[in-house]
């Protein structure tokens, strides 16, 4: 069944397709990154879902009524209304996005030297968890590192590795469980409820607390509602508020699921990690009613809560992800399964097997479909993982992925076509791709700033693998 847009559009943006010349000249100025394009060179922009929403009419008359006095904003007022309302939290911590709740969580919750295990780590994520001298642990299931599984929830824990973890460094030395919802790094993939649920009664027996990375958690809800029995009659809006339940807060970060082009907040019932929150949030972000926000920001994010959990939104957006996967996977081209949330993932190892993880496959093939046909995308694999922080080696994880991601009510089925085609296109001709070399690394959050070129050794350094 055809799954139309829930809207229609009142304002419009031009594109501009860059020629064959300028992209070249493009890609190679941006040192084969994608992240260092200038928006004005890329024609249909899958870079990232993050601050690149469409808001809606009532987001656009919010921002008129955004209240910007310093202290006590009418606006901050609207946002905790609305925070409590659709995630159940008594409390919030506005914060400029959401790394800045990320920073501030870390900062109050992890001693040097504890473990703060998770389903798969986010790049800022665990960035601010070492920062505070955390040891992050992975433990999700192991589905989750393989892009051929179709396990249904890719993004549950493992409960026997979370037990485990416990048993061997034991519960004072684990800062607290992070759990996002759904899980980027793996694809989009959804953790069920009843996971939620057994990891918050471990925690729980264990004294310790379980917070949620809530950054997409409107898509999770939307896949159980989807996948677990028990959900099909229910809206978006009590799944989600029943999963936010099980956790003692979360990070957020409203530019994807809140349909902001900026924010974020830390949410929680607990009086004195508020305190704790609130000292800091005043040293790094503003005043705890603005938290490194205008008041009118505050206001479109408050109205995006309401908009995000509106079951025709939610069900168009999580569909439109899936008509550009379904379309790549009939082409044959190998992309994670199931579909996730936001994007979808092609995996570069099997599409480029002539490239090794030294060439960095999935950066070149973001650059190689940008040259094609001006769409941009970015790497998540090799290059975003970084350098493991006591041994400084190359972390080589199992996933090497290009993430196609879709802004929300931005783009229609028809620029999707042209991304499918471009990308079908690359693979019939996937051996013409040739790797990279990093010219220029930076010592944190490398794969945003990073530079390469074109390695010249290929055939020398393929027949050194045995490949
Ligand atoms: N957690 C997850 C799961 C994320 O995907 C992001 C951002 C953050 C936290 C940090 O939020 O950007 O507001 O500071 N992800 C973006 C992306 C950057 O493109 O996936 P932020």
């Amino acid at each position: 069944m055809t799954v139309a847009e829930p809207h229609r559009i009142k304002s419009v943006e031009p594109l501009h397709m860059p020629t064959a010349a300028e992209r070249e000249e493009a890609i190679s100025r941006a040192g084969y990154n994608t992240f260092l394009l200038r928006s004005e060179e890329v024609y249909i922009d899958l870079l990232t879902d993050s601050g690149t929403s469409a808001m809606s009419d009532s987001q656009w008359s919010a921002l008129m009524t955004g209240d910007e006095a310093y202290a006590g904003s009418s606006s901050f007022y609207r946002l905790e209304e609305a925070v409590r309302a659709v995630y159940g939290f008594q409390h919030v911590v506005p914060t400029h996005q959401g790394r800045g709740a990320e920073h501030i969580l870390s900062q109050i919750a992890i001693k040097p030297g504890q473990y703060v295990p998770g389903n798969m780590y986010f790049t800022t994520t665990r960035a601010h968890q070492e920062l505070a001298g955390g040891i992050f642990e992975d433990v999700i299931v192991d589905e989750a590192h393989d892009p051929q599984s179709r396990h249904p929830f890719k993004g549950d824990v493992d409960l026997g590795k979370l037990e485990r973890l416990i048993d061997r460094v034991g519960a004072q030395n684990i800062a607290y469980v992070n759990v996002a919802v759904t899980v980027n790094m793996a694809g989009g993939q959804p953790v069920s409820m009843a996971n939620l649920r057994a990891t918050h009664y471990l925690c729980r027996r264990h004294g310790i607390l379980l917070w949620c990375d809530a950054t997409r958690c409107v898509e999770n809800a939307y896949f159980i509602k989807e996948r677990e029995q028990g959900y099909a009659g229910r809206t978006v809006a009590s799944i989600l508020h029943e999963m936010m339940a099980y956790f003692d807060g979360c990070t957020m970060s409203g530019k994807k699921d809140c349909l902001v082009n900026i924010g974020g907040f830390l949410a929680l019932n607990d009086e004195s990690l508020l305190r704790r929150a609130r000292e800091l949030v005043v040293l790094f972000e503003g005043m705890p009613t603005y938290g490194g926000l205008a008041g009118r920001d505050m206001a479109a994010m408050a109205q995006g809560i309401h908009e995000m959990v509106d079951d025709a939104y939610i069900a168009h957006r999580v569909h439109q992800v899936r008509y550009l996967g379904e379309r790549l996977i009939a082409a044959g081209v190998p992309i994670v399964e199931p579909i996730g949330g936001h994007a979808v993932f092609v995996d570069a190892a099997r599409f480029l097997p002539h490239l090794p993880r030294e060439r960095f496959p999935a950066q070149a093939l973001a650059a190689a479909l940008y040259l094609d046909s001006g769409v941009r995308a970015m790497e998540r694999g090799t290059v975003s993982a970084g350098r493991d922080p006591n041994t400084g080696r190359d972390r080589i994880p199992r996933l090497e992925l290009v993430r196609l991601t879709i802004p929300r009510r931005v783009y229609t089925d028809r620029h999707l076509d042209v991304v499918a085609e471009s990308v079908v296109g690359l693979y019939r001709h996937g051996e013409s791709v040739r790797g990279l070399r990093m010219t220029y690394e930076p010592p944190t959050l490398r794969f945003f700033t990073a530079r390469f070129e074109p390695a010249p050794e290929e055939r020398h350094l393929r027949l050194c693998d045995g490949k």
